[in-house]
């Protein structure tokens, strides 16, 4: 009994003490915090560069916080059905964690998110060169990616909810051509929505992938793993991929397969037959660019759902697989495998050189634009 009652209590003290960290990000703006709008507060600096970290607070006192480094969103503390306090996504109360470089923990991902084969590709036969950062394949956008560049940041009006982020990558910049303009906008809205929209221009012909990598542990703790949460994906196909996790080209279908999540399934229910755990581009069911719900994750210990709407024809179900222990959470937690999931919405991997994939071609003149909205709700 004795015993019980002190890990209650360290468990508590826990979450008290990471609540307590988040908000030590904010000491400037504590007072703010509470009513709803956007706050800014120093965070660091790095390559030359001021980096801030916003903190985007609801009319239900909702708060995620987004830092200009990466465009990443580095918290979203919600209630659970107890209405205890907790964070969703894996992330840093520090500049530090991020310089050292963690797996791409809630960062915007780009020029293209996702593998490129052999770091290679063409445009009208021009072949292009990029850095192989994954084996032999090219990660993520490069060694560095947009995940670790510093971008401009604007909030427009402080009482709403919304942080405009742009970033300008140069002519060549990781091997990719042509200047490309980029913004993000992240909003949070009173349905507890986080709202992510893309827009993009280039002036040469060139490539492009632009997703956002969360991980979510909708337990709002990783000493729960990921496993026991419940899985929907309205996506009647996949992308196969060989061992270095380039698709074959196929698009097969997920009926009779692990990869069948089309009806609300357990995530640890077949990944013992999957090799290394899920990390495959599903291919949504939706017919057209609209914005569609595409993915529900459930959690029974917090009551909390978290749906995924996108305008995007693919999604990246990832299972933290590469999560080993190595990097610990604010609370000292260790980070281990399946400790969180990533539902990154995106085009499919390698689409460079399959042909037979949505094209990610951007041409000058165009204006590319797509929506993600992870909606959270507790029961
Ligand atoms: C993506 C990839 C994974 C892994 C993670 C980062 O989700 O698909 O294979 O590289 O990013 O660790």
């Amino acid at each position: 009994m004795k015993k019980a009652t002190a890990f209650s209590l360290a468990i508590a003290l826990t979450g008290a003490a990471f609540i307590t960290s988040c908000n030590n990000n904010q000491t400037t703006t504590e007072k703010m915090e509470t009513k709803a709008g956007i706050t800014k507060a120093a965070w660091g600096n790095t390559d030359g560069k001021d980096v801030f970290l916003y903190t985007l607070t609801n009319a239900k006192g909702v708060q995620v916080k987004i830092s200009n480094y990466g465009a990443t969103v580095t918290s979203w503390v919600s209630p659970d059905k107890n209405n205890k306090p907790s964070s969703i996504v894996l992330g840093f109360d520090s500049l530090s964690g991020y310089l050292a470089k963690p797996p791409y923990f809630g960062a915007v991902v780009g020029r293209y998110g996702n593998r490129i084969a052999k770091g290679k590709f063409k445009i009208d036969n021009t072949q292009y060169t990029l850095a192989t950062n994954n084996g032999s394949n090219a990660l993520h956008g490069g060694l560095k990616g947009f995940d670790k560049q510093v971008w401009d940041a604007s909030t427009e009006n402080d009482s709403t909810a919304s942080l405009l982020l742009s970033y300008t990558s140069k002519d060549g910049e990781e091997g990719y051509p042509g200047n490309l303009k980029v913004t993000v906008r992240y909003t949070l809205t009173n349905d507890n929505e986080l709202k992510i929209e893309y827009n993009a221009t280039t002036d040469k012909p060139t490539v492009l992938n632009l997703t956002n990598h969360s991980y979510f542990n909708l337990t709002g703790d990783v000493s729960n793993s990921i496993l026991d949460e419940t899985l929907m994906i309205d996506a009647d196909n996949y992308t196969p991929v060989d061992t270095t996790l380039i698709p074959t080209g196929e698009i097969k279908p997920v009926k009779g397969t692990p990869f069948d999540f089309t009806k609300a399934k357990k995530i640890g229910l077949e990944i013992g037959a999957v090799s290394g755990g899920y990390d495959h581009n599903f291919v949504l069911n939706k017919k057209d660019s609209s914005l569609q719900k595409i993915a529900a994750l459930k959690d029974s210990i917090s009551g909390r759902t978290l749906e995924v709407f996108t305008t995007q024809p693919g999604v990246q179900f990832y299972t933290g697989n590469f999560l080993d222990g190595t990097i610990s959470t604010p609370g000292a937690k260790k980070i281990n495998q399946h400790a969180a999931l990533c539902l990154e919405t995106q085009h499919f991997p390698d689409s460079p050189n399959q042909p037979k994939f949505p094209t990610t071609l951007l041409l000058p003149g165009e204006q590319f634009h797509s929506v993600t909205v992870y909606k959270l709700s507790v029961n």
